[in-house]
């Protein structure tokens, strides 16, 4: 099941989180966070009116996703990046497709253009799931980053929510 999260799912999801900083190059910090941290976070993108969204099999949070703004800039308000994680003992299931189709239809919902993915050059599993929901290659920037002792490359993906919308009358 995909829902909503609510408070009480943030321990789970610091784990997952925290499972990733550690053991991944799926996102480029090494420290841990604690709870305080993800609930300041949870807070963050509930102002904004922003989803995160957790996969639940039996009571247990198995994987989440969420967005946030693309770039601070106002230009960029109709631009959102996104987060998905399914628990380390869950993946190859089908959870993350699950999780970013029930969350691209969140973004839409919420009025946005486009969603970024900004993903380690070298972690097939997700450029290929993002390929799979239409996601298309659009940047590549090699050893943008370090981990683990290496020089890591970036590439970015986008999804056009709405192509060939005009731009909102504000
Ligand atoms: C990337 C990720 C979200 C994909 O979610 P998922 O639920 O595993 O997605 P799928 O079930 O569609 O499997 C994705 C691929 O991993 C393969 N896979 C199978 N078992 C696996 C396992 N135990 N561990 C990792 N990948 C596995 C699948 O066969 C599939 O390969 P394919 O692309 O050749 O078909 C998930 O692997 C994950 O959380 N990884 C760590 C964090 C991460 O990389 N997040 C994305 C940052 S941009």
């Amino acid at each position: 099941m995909i829902r909503d999260a609510t408070e009480h799912d943030l321990p789970a999801i610091r784990d997952i989180y925290n499972d990733a900083v550690l053991n991944t190059t799926a996102i480029w910090n090494e420290q841990k966070v604690d709870l305080a941290n993800r609930l300041a976070w949870f807070n963050a993108r509930q102002a904004l009116g922003y989803p995160i969204l957790v996969a639940v099999e039996h009571d247990e949070v198995t994987g989440y996703a969420a967005f946030g703004d693309w770039r601070p800039l106002e230009g960029f308000r109709y631009s959102v990046e996104h987060s998905v994680y399914v628990r380390n003992d869950q993946r190859g299931k089908g959870l993350g497709p699950r999780l970013m189709e029930a969350l691209i239809e969140r973004a839409r919902a919420c009025g946005k253009h486009v969603m970024v993915a900004a993903i380690e050059s070298g972690n097939q599993a997700s450029i290929r799931l993002h390929q799979r929901l239409g996601f298309i290659i659009t940047g590549q920037m090699p050893r943008v980053g370090i981990k683990f002792g290496r020089w890591l490359d970036l590439t970015f993906m986008q999804l056009a929510l709405n192509p060939g919308a005009e731009p909102p009358k504000e």
